[in-house]
């Protein structure tokens, strides 16, 4: 049994820099032809001149043979000039800007402590056409973990998609059945991806039988139910949602410590894990749509030309458990179960 497909993208992908960078990136080169680039390095990608360094450097590093094109984006400070975002994405360096809750996540310390200060520049990208792609979290201490998500939704999102609806917006790793309920209600300018991880893992995971800190990621995955409301639209070849694997590799002795970093890296087997998923759902037929239609069609770039077809064997498809990147080991997604599709 095999299925051929578009060549997917990774519409959410942290590939780092320096000698990390050049590991982890071939393995995201060799399934997708494309994939929007994280802009969280230390210091974050903030100019067009910074996006423009770090795209060569990926470059660079992308392995002989491979075809891979990264999708540029700007990391949104409270100081970011609307004129060079503009001129970024009319000249080709940027394809997206991203919001980054100030202290939300893994280097998000330069990012947005209040919307009102980046107006201007939302205005310019209502304007002029370039998509917000939002980590969907408040950061605010009393407001517990697993609902921050739902709250930045009624805090952040409604009010700015009230003020702007002229702003493409994409809520990035959507993690809980409100999130897909509030894209779920939007005709216009509201997209949302889904990372595999989160189509795999609910919190029991994470906590049951010993804490598990290579399924730490943020946001954090939720209780079951939502879990299920993230497969049913995934799988459901609604246009609204796509893959960003949010695969973000940190070394192991950063994941396994007193205080973990967030992040669960993916891309290494992420196909295999997404038919798995799909098949399950009996939605083998709509796995291209997410992977490799829906992306495209939300940020109004062509399909990919190339194919990819994965094949379905009876001995489970081996991954290493881990990879070395010249910075430390990193540990591969364990899905918890075995795998049987392969990439051809
Ligand atoms: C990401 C990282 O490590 O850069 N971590 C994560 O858990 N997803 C940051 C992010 O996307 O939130
Ligand atoms: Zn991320």
């Amino acid at each position: 049994m095999h299925i051929t497909i578009k060549r997917p993208d990774d519409w959410h992908l942290h590939l780092r820099d320096g000698a990390m960078m050049k590991a982890v990136l071939p393995e995201t080169t060799r399934d997708f032809a494309r994939a929007i680039i994280m802009p969280n390095l230390v210091p974050p990608v903030v100019t067009q001149t910074d996006a423009k360094a770090y795209r060569q450097r990926i470059m660079d590093a992308v392995p002989d043979g491979a075809a891979f094109e990264p999708l540029m984006t700007l990391y949104l400070t409270e100081a970011t000039d609307p004129g060079d975002v503009v001129a970024a994405h009319q000249n080709g360096t940027i394809k997206a800007v991203k919001l980054y809750p100030a202290g939300a996540t893994t280097n998000s310390a330069s990012g947005v402590t209040n919307m009102d200060r980046v107006m201007p520049v939302l205005e310019a990208m209502a304007d002029a056409g370039i998509p917000l792609c939002c980590h969907g979290e408040v950061t605010d201490a009393e407001i517990d973990i697993f609902d921050r998500e739902a709250v930045f939704i009624e805090r952040v999102l409604a009010p700015l998609r009230t003020r702007l609806p002229d702003l493409k917006v994409i809520m990035e790793h959507v993690t809980t059945k409100d999130g897909v309920d509030y894209i779920g209600e939007t005709e216009k300018n509201l997209a949302g991806t889904i990372t595999t991880h989160h189509l795999i893992i609910n919190r029991n995971h994470i906590l049951v039988g010993g804490i598990k800190p290579h399924y730490y990621c943020l946001p954090v995955a939720k209780r079951e139910l939502h879990r299920i409301a993230l497969r049913k639209a995934a799988t459901s070849g609604d246009g609204r949602y796509f893959l960003g694997t949010d695969s973000a590799p940190h070394i192991d002795p950063l994941k396994e410590n007193a205080c973990g970093c967030a992040g669960c890296f993916t891309a290494t087997n992420t196909m295999s894990c997404l038919a798995h998923v799909f098949e399950q759902e009996n939605a083998l037929d709509r796995l291209e749509a997410f992977t490799s239609l829906n992306g495209p069609a939300y940020y109004g770039l062509p399909v990919n030309q190339s194919t990819l077809t994965l094949e379905k064997t009876d001995t489970p498809v081996t991954y290493p458990v881990k990879i070395e990147t010249g910075e430390g080991h990193v540990t591969v997604f364990d899905p918890g179960f075995d795998l049987h599709w392969r990439v051809a």
